[in-house]
């Protein structure tokens, strides 16, 4: 909450491309929730640093993220759109907030367990210290809603668990933030093995939908999608992963009910059902696409949203910080 407004914030670390799954399960709530209240949307650039990045390429894909979170229809006159390393408050709360985590907390996120066993040869301090500063993110700017995907749940909790931690050891500093998870889109599969969720960084590129993929593209993975050995479109998450998988994408973008949409596919084909998956698909993200085109081109103008919201995150996050360091009892000049 600040003065009298709810406060919605999230991030996507910009690795690999955004997704489909991304866009479903994240960018297209924040979108919903921007239009009602106070939204603060990062590029954590800080958190992808756990992962060895080439610095060229990664400015780019940076600078690419931030055009593609315009593109999907945030507005940075109406929320604050900034990267996270623009603000030093970040890494400042974070540090306070790992006196106030277990390493027994830390080690025991699904994601540190999954990317240690991913990266064994980096598993560095951050990977473990990563939800903290998610944490910081999050508690910086006071928010009261998190939409996030299923994957960040955890995450989410342990945020809450610290503020609540840390409000219990001082005085109320903290908003205890909500995690906004989505209904359907929340997990959204990978195309080539419909078990896993779709990974922006999935080296298969079948298996991921980028949302500035183009339409012939789309179609193509779409048509490779792997379903079953059945002939009938029905929802079934254990045994027809596939094919419910798909359902999903194409109620998230329809906004009809599962049971309509197996309904409309009586008696037709896996052939007919991927072309319409597909299609829909293309149609959603065609104005995402040009719109994201049109800003690539124009660095300066980027350069310059970018400048502005990280002023205007800044000033929100030095009070947050400033606050917290005369709760612990550090000297304030
Ligand atoms: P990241 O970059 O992995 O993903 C960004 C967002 O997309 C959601 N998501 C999905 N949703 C549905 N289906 C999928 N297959 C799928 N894959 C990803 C994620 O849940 C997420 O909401 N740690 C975060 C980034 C972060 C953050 C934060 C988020 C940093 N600071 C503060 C919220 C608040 C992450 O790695 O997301």
């Amino acid at each position: 909450m600040i003065g009298d407004k709810k406060v919605v914030y999230s991030a996507v670390q910009p690795t690999g491309v955004i997704t489909l799954g991304n866009y479903l399960g994240a960018l297209k709530n924040w979108v919903k929730l921007s239009e009602e209240y106070l939204s603060i949307f990062s590029i954590a650039d800080l958190h992808a640093l756990t992962v060895r990045q080439v610095p060229a390429e990664y400015r780019e894909r940076a600078l690419s993220f931030y055009a593609q979170y315009i593109a999907c229809g945030l507005d940075p006159e109406k929320s604050i759109m900034y990267f996270q390393s623009h603000v030093h408050e970040h890494a400042e709360l974070a540090w306070i907030l790992n006196c106030f985590t277990y390493i027994g907390e830390l080690s025991r996120m699904t994601q540190f367990k999954d990317k240690s066993a991913k990266h064994q040869d980096n598993i560095n301090a951050g990977l473990l210290d990563y939800p903290v500063l998610m944490a910081a993110d999050i508690l910086l700017y006071q928010a009261d809603y998190v939409p996030v995907g299923v994957d960040q749940k955890q995450h989410l909790e342990l945020t809450r668990d610290i503020a609540i931690r840390f409000n219990n050891a001082y005085s109320p500093t903290f908003t205890v933030p909500e995690p906004y998870i989505g209904q359907a889109g929340s997990k959204i599969f990978s195309l080539q093995d419909p078990t896993k969720k779709m990974s922006k960084s999935d080296p298969d590129a079948n298996a991921t939908i980028s949302i500035i993929d183009s339409a012939d593209l789309i179609m193509k993975k779409f048509k490779r999608a792997v379903t079953d050995s059945d002939s009938f479109v029905s929802y079934d998450e254990e045994k027809k992963p596939g094919v419910s998988n798909l359902l999903t994408i194409l109620s998230c973008i329809t906004g009809k009910s599962i049971d309509t949409l197996v309904n409309e596919f009586e008696g037709k084909g896996y052939a007919d059902f991927k072309q319409t998956v597909g299609e829909c698909v293309c149609e959603e993200l065609k104005p995402v696409r040009e719109k994201y085109n049109e800003l690539i081109n124009n660095k300066d103008y980027l350069y310059s949203l970018i400048k502005q919201g990280a002023e205007s995150a800044h000033f929100i996050a030095q009070k947050t910080l400033r606050k917290v360091y005369k709760k612990v009892g550090l000297t304030q000049i």
